[in-house]
């Protein structure tokens, strides 16, 4: 094949050097518009697992490369006067210039033409006569610009502002140096990558950069601030720039996110940053570079494999792993561009939530890299949740929590479940077990279902209640029995369906009309849920009288019950939800419009509870964060609103889901995927949150708490197959000073032995 790549990068240098071992008869030339030794950048980091990829393919260019990678272990993280070492987090790094010189030669030596000081234009006749054109032309591709519909091009321009910059100072660990300046937080990320030579990224808000000044400095300058900002980790080194060339601002730049649908168009096949880019923060732009071309050589050199089908299997492979890595980026540029949410943590726990930011590094992955630091993590962990009152080392889910005078012994709640099984609201022997069961299993707190205000105020006709003395009698029995048997205390959900009542049991069609024997609906405005619901009847002032009513007196009851806390549903698209999200709010009268206004009735409902339920019990309340709607629904900005709002009228506790607001919703799924939105509500309300939403390994609980993400951590649906999810954990985590039932302490054993022992073979085994 004739083959031209444009750009002497990472991507075209080892792409061309892949093609030529798998089949010297390849005519492959490079063409690059700097001249050889000029580049952009510093050093670039690499991990353990894609040395041995480049081993596998070029043994050749791997040991000149890893000859000369310089490694580190430790990463310190500098904020208030205090440095936080953590170890065990194994880079490997290498000046971007020396990496090129090493692929340049090698790709002359096996037989690559190399044209520098070429600028290539995308509209040259002669790009026709290759069988392939590579556009390894960096994140700003001309090749793939040229022609943006072909390859589905989308693009995002991050909000922080950077400067790629150097030094002679031998960093010996990855630093983050966070530095409160008059006019905001500042920040660097360094690593040495050469013996005398580190990378020094320098980052801050286009606020704090304008700010400073930076916008109308020439380099010199900047450089100039940053070496005085900085100076205290410089040691008398001075900070250089190799893009010297670049006038005025031009050298700070926002990081693109780009992707691309099409990775292939015509002859032109994008490779590396011109196909995806992966924030710098995560540092693996060069690593899929290099991966992106040994992927492509390998499909195109495969016999019987059509150019076609080998493009489809190229870009199929790569872009779930850029995705993969994309992902993990989303995150990590995300705290820093909100940097300001964690800046009131300790020093330990800002170190923490760094280290935690991309989710890819969880708790235990970190007791790996370095159990002694960890370990300090959770002391410390423990030592907040008992109010200096415990010195213990163990994982945070186990720490106890309290709500104004309730003391939750752990941080694992089952999350509350409608479970459609009652009649004329009535708990049964169903709810007795399942709830029953639950508690046993070890969680700290346990939500009932939705359990509804009133006959009409039921999603189904399976719905509980507590509206009269009958229910009353059936949730003290629960209520009892999860008192005298188990440690966990028991919050009851208290909900009026509104626009999504009077429809069928969950599995027989989720908010599907009744056949028959329908009740009428109301709601904030006569929004049907969906074409095929009713349309409800807007409240009139007097039915939000009788309705706050009905929620008061369902308090009154729920303290003959002996329930331990009280949670208001304002969440999921029901009445009280109807009144907050605009999607299904229409008013134009004191309860419309604004959010103010939206929260209104919401808000009076619930300082009504509040008046009525014990100033000793907390009460809280679930909402949904987003509409998943964008701007025209409830937003995450709004919700932190919303959490404030409601903490004001006395919640301790803001029960963060999201979503099922409306019917064309179109959420983002994943591992853990609304912790996010409790994150954002916690730390920029300054409230206490609890996290939920597809969260179901242990590890994931530990992380996001100790993070300081949630104080509690909800699991629903894990909880419907495994009533004993904590009392697992505990095994797992080999945590004795849980709760068991004395009943089962023999299965309780046995499963912790058999544990270790697994995990003790599992080991050495690795070994
Ligand atoms: C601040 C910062 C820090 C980074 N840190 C890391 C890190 O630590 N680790 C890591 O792995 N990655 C890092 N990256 C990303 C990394 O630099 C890129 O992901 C990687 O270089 C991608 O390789 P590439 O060959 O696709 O593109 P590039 O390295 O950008 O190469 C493209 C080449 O094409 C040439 N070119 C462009 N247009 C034309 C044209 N029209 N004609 C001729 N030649 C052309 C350019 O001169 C350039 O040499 C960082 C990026 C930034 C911005
Ligand atoms: C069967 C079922 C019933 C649910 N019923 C309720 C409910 O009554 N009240 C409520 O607030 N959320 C309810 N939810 C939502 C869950 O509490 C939880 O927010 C959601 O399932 C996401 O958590 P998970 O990924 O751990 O399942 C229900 C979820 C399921 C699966």
């Amino acid at each position: 094949m004739k083959i031209a790549c444009i750009g002497g990068g990472p991507a075209g240098l080892y792409f061309a050097i892949s093609m030529k071992l798998r089949n010297p008869a390849h005519e492959v030339e490079i063409f690059e518009r700097n001249a050889p030794g000029v580049t952009f950048g510093w050093g670039v980091v690499f991990s353990d697992l894609t040395v041995d990829n480049i081993t596998r393919n070029d043994p050749v260019s791997a040991a000149a490369i890893t000859g000369e990678l310089a490694h580190w272990d430790d990463i310190d993280v500098h904020i208030r006067g205090e440095t936080i070492t953590s170890g065990g987090h194994g880079f490997i790094g290498i000046g971007r210039k020396r990496l090129l010189e090493i692929l340049q030669d090698r790709a002359r030596e096996l037989g690559v033409a190399l044209h520098f000081e070429a600028e290539c234009d995308p509209a040259d006749a002669k790009w026709q006569v290759y069988d392939l054109v590579i556009a390894s032309d960096g994140l700003n591709s001309r090749f793939r610009n040229a022609n943006p519909q072909a390859f589905g091009v989308d693009t995002d321009v991050r909000q922080n502002k950077f400067i790629w910059l150097g030094t002679n100072k031998a960093f010996d660990a990855f630093t983050f140096a966070f530095e409160e300046t008059e006019h905001g937080w500042i920040w660097a990320h360094a690593y040495r990558f050469a013996p005398d030579c580190s990378t020094f990224i320098v980052e801050c808000s286009e606020e704090v950069w304008r700010a400073f000044g930076f916008d109308e400095m020439e380099q010199a300058e900047t450089i100039a601030v940053c070496e005085r900002l900085f100076a205290k980790y410089l040691d008398g080194h001075s900070l250089m720039s190799n893009a010297a060339h670049l006038r005025g601002s031009a050298a700070w730049l926002n990081f693109p996110r780009i992707k691309c649908e099409r990775w292939a168009s015509g002859n032109v096949i994008l490779l590396g940053d011109a196909a995806h880019t992966a924030h710098f923060s995560i540092g693996s732009g060069t690593k899929l570079a290099l991966e992106d071309a040994i992927k492509l050589a390998d499909v195109l050199n495969r016999d019987g494999l059509s150019l076609a089908a080998a493009l489809d299997e190229y870009q199929a492979e790569r872009n779930l792993e850029v995705l993969k890595l994309q992902n993990s980026a989303r995150n990590s540029t995300e705290w820093f561009e909100t940097l300001d949410r964690y800046l009131h943590f300790e020093p330990l726990q800002f170190a923490y939530s760094l280290l935690t930011r991309s989710q890819r590094i969880s708790h235990e992955n970190l007791r790996l890299r370095d159990r002694e630091w960890l370990e300090g993590v959770e002391r410390w962990f423990w030592k907040r949740a008992t109010a200096g009152q415990s010195n213990k080392t163990a994982p945070p889910m186990f720490a106890p929590l309290k709500l104004r005078e309730l003391e939750v012994a752990n941080r694992i709640t089952v999350s509350p479940m409608a479970m459609y099984s009652a009649e004329d609201g009535v708990p049964n022997d169903f709810h007795f077990v399942h709830y029953g069961e639950r508690a046993l299993g070890g969680a700290g707190l346990l939500f009932t279902e939705m359990t509804c205000v009133s006959p009409d105020g039921r999603i189904s006709p399976g719905c509980t209640g507590l509206w009269n003395a009958e229910q009353a009698t059936q949730w003290t029995r629960i209520v009892d029995f999860v008192h005298a048997n188990s440690a966990a205390k028991i919050c009851l959900q208290l909900g009026h369906s509104g626009p999504k009542g009077s429809t069928k049991l969950g599995w027989e069609g989720n908010d599907v009309p009744l056949d028959d024997g329908n009740w009428p609906v109301m709601a904030a405005s006569d929004v049907p849920w969906s074409p095929a619901n009713q349309v409800p009847r807007p409240m009139t002032r007097a039915d939000m009288d009788a309705v706050r009513d009905e929620f008061v007196a369902a308090v009154r009851l729920c303290i003959d019950c002996g329930f331990d806390m009280v949670e208001l549903h304002a969440a999921h698209g029901y009445l009280l939800s109807s009144f907050i999200t605009p999607l299904q709010n229409k008013r134009t009268d004191d309860y419309g419009g604004s959010l103010d206004n939206r929260l209104r009735y919401p808000l009076e409902v619930f300082a009504a509870m509040r008046a009525a339920w014990p100033g000793d019990k907390p009460m809280s309340v679930r909402i949904s964060a987003t509409d998943w709607a964008g701007d025209n629904g409830v937003t995450p900005d709004e919700a932190v609103a919303i959490g404030e709002a409601f903490a004001r009228e006395g919640a301790d506790l803001i029960d963060v889901s999201a979503g099922q607001t409306w019917a064309e919703q179109q959420p983002v799924y994943g591992r853990m995927f609304q912790t996010p939105f409790s994150d954002k509500v916690r730390n920029e309300g300054r409230l206490a949150t609890m996290a939920v939403g597809n969260i179901y390994e242990p590890d994931h609980a530990n992380s996001i708490l100790a993070a300081g993400r949630a104080d509690l951590v909800a699991l629903a649906r894990p909880h419907l197959i495994d009533p004993m999810w904590t009392l697992r954990a505990a095994a797992q985590l080999d945590y004795r000073d849980i709760h068991i039932p004395p009943q089962y302490l023999n299965g309780m054993s046995q499963l912790a032995r058999n544990l270790k022992r697994e995990a003790e073979m599992a080991a050495a085994l690795r070994v």
